[in-house]
Order: structure tokens, then sequence, then C-alpha cells
């Protein structure tokens, strides 16, 4: 193994560069690297000038993660940073790529930087819920202010070289070659007599930093990064900065980092790190097999999902023929794309010219013979199977014979479908979340006869959108009868209704807080306890968003509503029979004033829930928020048992990824699975095994869970074996 770190003369420069591949960690054989390379250069009188610089395709991107349960080893980053800013001779960092956490904190205590014009910088630290913990939070105040500091700890993404050139986080930008201009930049700065210029040594601007301002940035910060403590302490260890000598300050900020990184929050948020990047990686899926060039798609349906896809394949500099059936609904359909871009310019998060440029790239038409030529189409029409089947059934007549084909379905059997297309080898469920411009997650749905090809250009296309990909299969692996499921799937030879995040909510989530109701619970109250526990939104506020006439037509269309046994979404389905379909209506769970989004109570729904209550023999009584708790988030984690014995999903991280980019699930709780075993599966298997005796069916556990339970193991450690 190559040393990941080297030393390089040049006369009187000497040339630090390291190289660990594949985004150059701050690991512990760099950190030891870099350390004997300072304590030796600056031991040495022929040194006048040193580069810090990186091999690869970016500067250090960040600490090694993997590190982080290990405890401290030495030498620690604060040992090498300190070691870097009292060298004698000056030292010049030379960014490229992204210079993150631990990379920007070594940029930090150099004593001059320079960068390419396309190089960032940033510290994401919070995203893993800690604080950076390398002198970041002491120096970066130094450099720019406190205010500033605050603000780019908080926002935590990166800035991009011209911005940091501003603020004075970066001295100079080199725009040719980076190796020859550092040089050249560091050799300026002998000829100058520059010196080392230490970042501890430079008084903090606290200028505007004051409770007004931290309170409202904080607000912010709580807003983006629910129920996360890691802004509040990013926030004292600013503030030490401006009331603490330098030393003091780094103590303080050690001592808060070291305490945080072992919390549940970061471990949560970590697994969560993880979780996302193995979602990309497929079992059983060839690494060779090269995805289909994508620059064409056709979308098929203009409503709220198409439109939002056409948006999101624009955004990513994609050709798009948005096809629609009716000249209303395509004329909606782009002037509703039309205002999401200019809502997007008006908040100075895309320039006119980029908004008329993306327009540009979207076509409308109701033929669909403008998919002629396409690589993609993506159907986005009602959720009704035998429309989709017509419309797949006339695509090989038209001439897109090689492109890839995409259902964004919500629940229907994706193997029924890819067969009327006559190409189910070449056929994938994209399954979109709505605002689908705005979410995240992309479930892709792989059917009995998808193709290692399309697979692969599904997860590449997800990539290209800049969505988290999940793979999750249409159907069990063995047909679920045999298994005697009585639930879940099993449906038509298999298919898991809902794939993975709908099932787990139609088929626990909801379904259990729709019961609590006719129990005695009102729907404000489990709204509250449920968004108290950490969801971005109650139950009852997101079904009257989605529209309570969707859910009943995909339970009735599937014939689920006739196989299940009451109470079974008994209140939203009378909900939506007597035509109170959510916001869109007017009255849902809740009722709506003049077209506000804000629910409100309403009396009527209270004496429909107690007329079916009474209807069903439901006695009512008080029902507590711990209840609530309980009863709707262990069915998650039950459901998800099932799921993962039938391979629907592959691993319990997969699912904590969809419930947390798609469902609103606590990302500080890391997903339902991750918090399965931090409760500890034998106890949740107790609870629920208490539940199914006094509640029955819907309550039976599932078997794997059962088996970790009474084996002492976790989710974790069922997915680790597998691998
Ligand atoms: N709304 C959501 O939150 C959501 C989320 C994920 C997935 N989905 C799925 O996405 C699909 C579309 O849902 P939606 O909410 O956008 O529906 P929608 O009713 O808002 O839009 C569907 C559009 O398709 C058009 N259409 C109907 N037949 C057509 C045809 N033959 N050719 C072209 N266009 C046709 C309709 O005119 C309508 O504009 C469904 O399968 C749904 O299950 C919806």
């Amino acid at each position: 193994m190559p040393l990941p770190t080297s030393i390089r003369r040049e006369g009187s420069l000497a040339i630090v560069t390291i190289d660990n591949p594949p985004v150059n960690a701050m690991s512990a054989s760099v950190r030891a690297g870099l350390l004997a390379a300072m304590q030796s250069l600056s031991r040495d009188s022929s040194v006048e000038a040193v580069v810090i610089a990186c091999a690869g395709r970016t500067f250090v991107a960040g600490a090694d993660i993997r590190e982080f349960d290990s405890g401290v080893i030495e030498p620690t980053a604060r040992q090498v940073l300190n070691a870097v800013e009292r060298c004698p001779h000056p030292v010049v960092a030379a960014l490229h790529g992204t210079a993150l956490g631990a990379g920007a904190e070594l940029a930090l205590a150099c004593h001059y930087r320079c960068a390419v014009p396309g190089a960032r910088i940033g510290l994401p630290e919070l995203t893993l819920g800690i604080i950076p913990g390398a002198g970041g939070t002491q120096r970066l105040p130094r450099l720019i202010g406190a205010r500033r500091a605050l603000e780019l700890i908080l926002e935590a993404s990166p800035i991009g070289a011209t911005e940091a050139q501003r603020i004075g986080l970066i001295d100079r930008l080199i725009q040719d070659d980076l190796a020859t201009g550092a040089v050249a930049y560091a050799r300026e700065l002998i000829g100058e007599g520059a010196g080392p210029r230490p970042t501890s040594g430079l008084p903090v601007d606290s200028d505007g930093f004051d409770d007004a301002f931290i309170e409202q940035r904080l607000a912010a910060a709580h807003k983006r990064m629910r129920g996360q403590r890691a802004p509040d302490l990013a926030v004292e260890a600013v503030r030490a900065a401006t009331q603490l000598s330098f030393e003091e300050g780094l103590d303080r900020e050690a001592q808060i980092a070291l305490r945080q990184v072992k919390s549940a929050e970061a471990k949560a948020l970590r697994h969560l790190f993880f979780a996302e990047r193995a979602a990309a990686r497929v079992p059983g899926l060839s690494q060779s097999v090269p995805p289909l060039m994508i620059q064409r798609v056709a979308i098929i349906g203009a409503g709220t999902m198409g439109r939002g896809i056409a948006g999101t394949c624009a955004d990513a500099g994609l050709q798009v023929e948005l096809i629609e059936a009716d000249a209303q609904a395509l004329s909606n359909g782009l002037a509703a794309l039309r205002a999401i871009y200019e809502s997007a310019v008006g908040r100075e998060r895309i320039t006119a010219e980029q908004m008329t440029e993306r327009l540009a790239l979207i076509h409308g038409g109701l033929a669909l013979e403008a998919v002629n030529d396409v690589d993609l189409v993506i159907e986005a029409v009602p959720e009704d199977i035998e429309l989709k089947k017509r419309i797949f059934g006339r695509l090989g007549s038209l001439n897109c014979a090689g492109a890839l084909l995409a259902s964004n379905t919500s629940t229907l059997d994706l193997d029924e479908i890819a067969a009327a297309s006559g190409r189910p080898e070449s056929f994938v469920g994209l399954h979109f979340f709505s605002p689908a411009h705005v979410m995240r997650l992309l479930e892709i749905v792989r059917g009995r006869r998808t193709s290692d090809e399309a697979l692969v250009t599904a997860l590449a296309l997800a990539k290209r959108l800049r969505k988290v990909g999940v793979v999750v299969a249409n159907s069990a692996r063995e047909p679920l009868a045999a298994r005697g499921s009585e639930i879940g799937s099993g449906e038509r030879g298999g298919h898991s209704f809902g794939f993975v995040g709908n099932r787990m909510m139609l088929e626990g989530y909801l379904r259990e807080a729709d019961q609590l109701l006719l129990e005695g619970a009102a729907p404000d109250r489990i709204d509250r306890a449920l968004e108290r526990f950490g969801f971005a939104m109650g139950p009852f506020t997101m079904s009257d968003m989605a529209g309570l006439d969707v859910a009943l037509k995909s339970r009735e269309s599937s014939g689920i509503r006739a196989r299940r046994r009451p109470p079974y979404h008994e209140v939203a389905d009378e909900l939506a029979r007597r035509g109170r379909l959510g916001q869109k209506s007017g009255a849902g769970f809740y009722r709506y004033e003049g077209g506000a989004r804000t629910p409100l109570p309403d009396p009527e729904t209270t004496a429909l829930i107690e007329e079916l209550a009474r209807r069903l023999g439901i006695e009512r009584r008080t029902v507590n928020d711990e209840e609530i708790e309980v009863r709707c988030v262990y069915p998650l984690i039950n459901e998800g048992a099932k799921i993962l014995a039938e391979g629907i999903a592959y691993r319990p991280g997969d699912i904590d990824v969809i419930w947390t980019t798609g469902y609103g699930f606590p990302r500080v709780r890391g997903g339902p699975m991750f918090y399965a075993d931090s409760l500890g599966l034998a106890n949740v298997y107790e609870e629920i095994a208490r539940l199914y005796a006094r509640l029955g069916q819907y309550w039976q556990p599932a078997p794997l869970l059962k088996e970790l339970a009474e084996s002492g193991r976790s989710f974790a450690q069922w997915s680790n074996e597998r691998q």
C-alpha cells in the first residue's frame, strides 16, 4: 500500500500531497502521515514555504466516518491541525473538488488558501448530527466573522470558491493548473516575506452576532433538521469562539463534539448516511452493465405527478415531451410548471435565465406519437391498471423500441403492466413522491423480468435527477399464500400492494391511526402525538393533503377494500364516500375555511367517527399519546419485517431510507427499522404480541421479528449476516 501522504521538494518549497482514494478522507493514516510531514518540514530550515494539496478528484472531503464509532484514535485531527498551524514556514492549502468537514478544517488551519474556481468548501457536520470538531467552530469565526461562520455551519452545505473568496475564506483563485498556480502563489508569498499567518491569532469579529440573529438562524436550522440538538451545540461552540481564548474555545468544541458523536441522534444520522449509499448497491445486480444514455424523456399524464416529474427532468437538463389526453389538463400542467419555476426565481433558487432554459426543454402535446425516439417513457396517468395497460400496449406500435419504460404507479402490480408493454425486461417502476420536483425519494420497482440494464439505468437516472434511488421488488420471492401470510403480500401471486413505502403506510401506519379514531382519539390528537414523535406531519393532515379519494380508489380497484375485514380504513373511506376528499374539497378529516390550508377540527368528522364506532361495536375511551405512538409506529416495524422476509426490500436500511426521505419519519430516529433495533427487538416483539392478543388480526407478529427477538438479534445483524 502506498503511503497516503508524500513530500516533494521544488527548491525551498515543499509540496505535501495527500493521496487517500476515493475522497482523501482524513483517516488515521492520513493524520499520522500529515503530522510526520509537518514535524519534519517545521524543523527543516531549507524549507521556505509548504503547499498542502491532494491527489485525485478532490481535496480532503471529510473525516473517515467509520472511525466515529471507535473512539479517539491518535494523532487526533486537533493535534495534526495545530502542527500545521504552528509550522514556522507559510503553509498554503491548494483546494480542488470539495473541501468538506475535516478537509475544510485543514484548509482553515493552513496560513493561506488558494483554490480552483470550481472548488467547494463547507462544514456539513450538522447533517451527521455532529458539530465540526477539528477547530472549525473556532477558526472559521476568526476568518470570516462569527455571524457568517454560524450561518455556514448551520446551513451545513458548501459554498463555491468565488463566494469563499468574497467573504475572505479563500485568498486566491487559480484559473489554470492548480499545482502550478499554488506553487507560484507560495513563491509569491516567499518573495513578499509574508511569513506564517496562524488563523488562531486573528481576532473574532462578533459584529451582528447577537441573540436576535442567533435565534433567527437557529429557528431556520431547526426547520430543516427536525428534532436535532446539533444546531444548538454549534451555536454554543461558535459563541465560545467569541468569548474564550482560542485554546479554551478548542477545548469547549472538543468536549461538545466528543459527547455529540456518541449521541443517539448522531448514530441515527450516520446510519442513514451509510444506508443511503448502500441503497445504490443492489444484491445480484451486475456492476459491469452500462446504463442506457437518457436524454429525451416522454412523460404521459400532466397531472400532479407528471408535471413535477417533468420539472425534475428539466432541472437535470433532460428534454421532456409531456403528453396528455386532455387539452385543459395539459395547459394546467404547463401553467403549474411555469408557476413552480417563477416561484423558484422569486426565492432566488434559480435565475430567470435558468427558468427560460428549463421551460424551453419541456414540450407539451396531445399525441402519444411524441414518444417517438425518446430514451425513456414515464407513465403518470391515474391509478387504473386497465388504462395503464392500454397505454403501454399502444407503445408497441410506436417508435420507441429502445426506450426504458416506466410507470409511476404507487400500488399496482408492475409485472402485469410490464406484460402489457410486450417488453417486460425494459420495464421498471419509477415511483416518485409528491411534489416530485421536491421530494428526494425515488422508489425503483424491480419487476420479475426487469433486466439488469433497465435497473442500472434507473439507478443512474435517480442520481442524475439528484434523488435517492432505492430498489424494491414488485413481488415476493415466493408466493406468500404458500407461507400462510394473512396480509400484505400474497395479493395476486405475491405482488406487494404499495411496494415498500405505501404498503407500510397503508397496511400499518394509517390503518392503525384510523382505528385509533374509532377507539376514541381525535384526528388532531393523533397528529400532534406523531408530530411530537418527530414526523414532519401528522397522518390525517397528510391524508387530507394527498386526497382521500385517491386512497379509496386504489383500495377498491386493487380489490384490497373487499378483502380486508373491519376496522380497516373505515373512517377514511367513509369520509371519501361522503365527498369529503381532504383539502381540495374543503373538508376531509379536518375542515378548511375559505380555501386555506390550515386544518381545523370538525364536529362532523367526530359525529361520523362516533356513528361508525357504534356500528362496529367499538367502545370509545381515552387514548393517551404513548399508546398513539406505539400503535402507529410499531405496525411499521412489523410490516417492515414481513417485507424483508419476502425480499420486497433488500435491507432494513433501504426501508429506513424510504421512510425518512419519502414519508417524513424523523431522521434523528434513523428510520423505523433502526428505531426498532434501538428499542431492542425483544421489547418490540413482546409489545406487538400483547397487542395481537388484545386486538387480533392485523397485529399478528411477523415471523422474522419473532425469530430475531427470540435469538437476541437486531435487524442490522440480520442484514450483515446476509451480506
Ligand atoms: N399524487 C400523488 O401523491 C402520487 C404519488 C406517487 C405516485 N402517484 C401515482 O402517479 C400516477 C398519477 O397520479 P397523479 O396524482 O398525478 O394523477 P392526476 O389525476 O393528477 O393526473 C393524471 C393525468 O393523466 C392524464 N391522463 C389520463 N389518461 C391519459 C392518457 N391516456 N394519456 C395521457 N394522459 C392521460 C389526466 O388527464 C391527468 O391530467 C398514479 O399512478 C398515482 O398512483 C401519485
